[in-house]
């Protein structure tokens, strides 16, 4: 069975090395720069503005939605706008509450803690943050029996931005204690376009209009997945051609790196077709399917079923995973014969 690697390949939607960092010059600063996500921006844009006028900090914000939509971006333009500094963290790196602790008390007023990840904090790091986020406070014991000692430590004003690829896996009390919560969505090819270019741009990469759509119409509806085509894409434009991003360079580009015209790959071809050829099309429990792809349940989960379920290539049912016709039909595969196979197209 072939080995997958799912993280490492190029339509991957989750960072990988020399993605980003704050350094990253592709990521805007500014929300004017932030290009899509029109009904979260507009809403953000009035409460940040309320929230200056009254010389408050920023009610929590939860940011939820596929991998890969700019939640660390739009967390990084919220402090920015916001004058204040950001600190980063994720709901794993969160081992203890007295690391929660430690990094609360250093904040400074009007802060903004982003932490990544965050229906992956523990029950006992939840409830430290409970009461920050309530009430800026936390209660820290130290010692054990007699000698134990409880304070009640006041923290600085702070904005909690999390964020999360699953807004249902929160417990409903951390839910609640955000004021703001903000869905992204995957973006239009006319808006990844608009976000390829800007990043050409940057990079001081020549780019047609229309090799620019050809990558934002191959990107799943994800930035991240665009600006690392791009990259690459360049790299052929510059090697095989004159260095300019045409429709051609990056078809070629495109077809070399094995991502077809709706940005699957090698790998999502692969898992399609086991399921018609080892699973008659599905149902395929998603347990079974992961072993037999050699991949984790959650990687296909938050990875890589996202987007085939938006393209109505796969289907979720309480029986398990299949393929829809759609699917059968992109990869030119005949359809399991109807009569034995457990396939249901409606
Ligand atoms: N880079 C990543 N996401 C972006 C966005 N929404 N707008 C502009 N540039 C981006």
């Amino acid at each position: 069975m072939e080995e997958f690697d799912f993280e490492n390949r190029i339509v991957s939607p989750t960072e990988i090395m020399g993605d980003n960092g704050d350094d990253n010059p592709l990521r805007p600063r500014r929300l004017a720069d932030y290009i899509g996500q029109e009904k979260a921006k507009q809403n953000l844009a009035v409460f940040m503005e309320a929230a200056k006028r009254r010389n408050e900090c920023l009610d929590h914000v939860l940011l939820y939605g596929p991998p890969g939509l700019g939640k660390t971006t739009l967390s990084g333009i919220i402090a920015n706008e916001m004058g204040v500094n950001m600190r980063i963290t994720s709901g794993p790196a969160i081992e203890k509450p007295g690391d929660l602790a430690a990094m609360l008390t250093n904040l400074n007023e009007g802060d903004v803690l982003f932490i990544d990840e965050i229906h992956r904090i523990s029950r006992a790091v939840e409830e430290v943050l409970y009461p920050a986020m309530e009430d800026f406070s936390i209660d820290i014991i130290t010692g054990k029996g007699q000698m134990a000692t409880a304070y009640h430590l006041p923290l600085p004003h702070f904005t909690l931005v999390g964020a999360t690829t699953r807004a249902g896996q929160l417990t409903a009390p951390l839910r609640d204690r955000f004021g703001v919560s903000l869905r992204l969505e995957l973006y239009t090819p006319e808006e990844l376009a608009m976000i390829v270019n800007r990043s050409a741009s940057i990079l001081n990469i020549p780019i047609e209009q229309d090799g620019a759509l050809e990558i934002a119409s191959r990107s799943r509806g994800t930035p991240r997945i665009a600006n690392r085509i791009l990259k690459r894409v360049r790299d052929f434009a510059e090697v095989m051609s004159n260095g300019v991003i045409t429709l051609q360079t990056a078809q070629t580009a495109l077809e070399r790196l094995e991502i077809d015209e709706l940005g699957l790959d090698a790998n999502d071809r692969r898992m399609l077709r086991a399921i018609v050829n080892f699973y008659k099309g599905g149902p395929v429990g998603l347990e079974t399917l992961a072993a037999a792809i050699g991949e984790e349940a959650i990687t296909i989960e938050d990875v890589i079923e996202p987007y085939l379920m938006q393209i109505g290539f796969l289907s979720r049912t309480p029986r398990g995973r299949c393929i829809t016709k759609a699917g059968c039909l992109h990869l030119g595969l005949s359809l399991p014969d109807e009569q034995d196979s457990q396939l249901k197209f409606d």
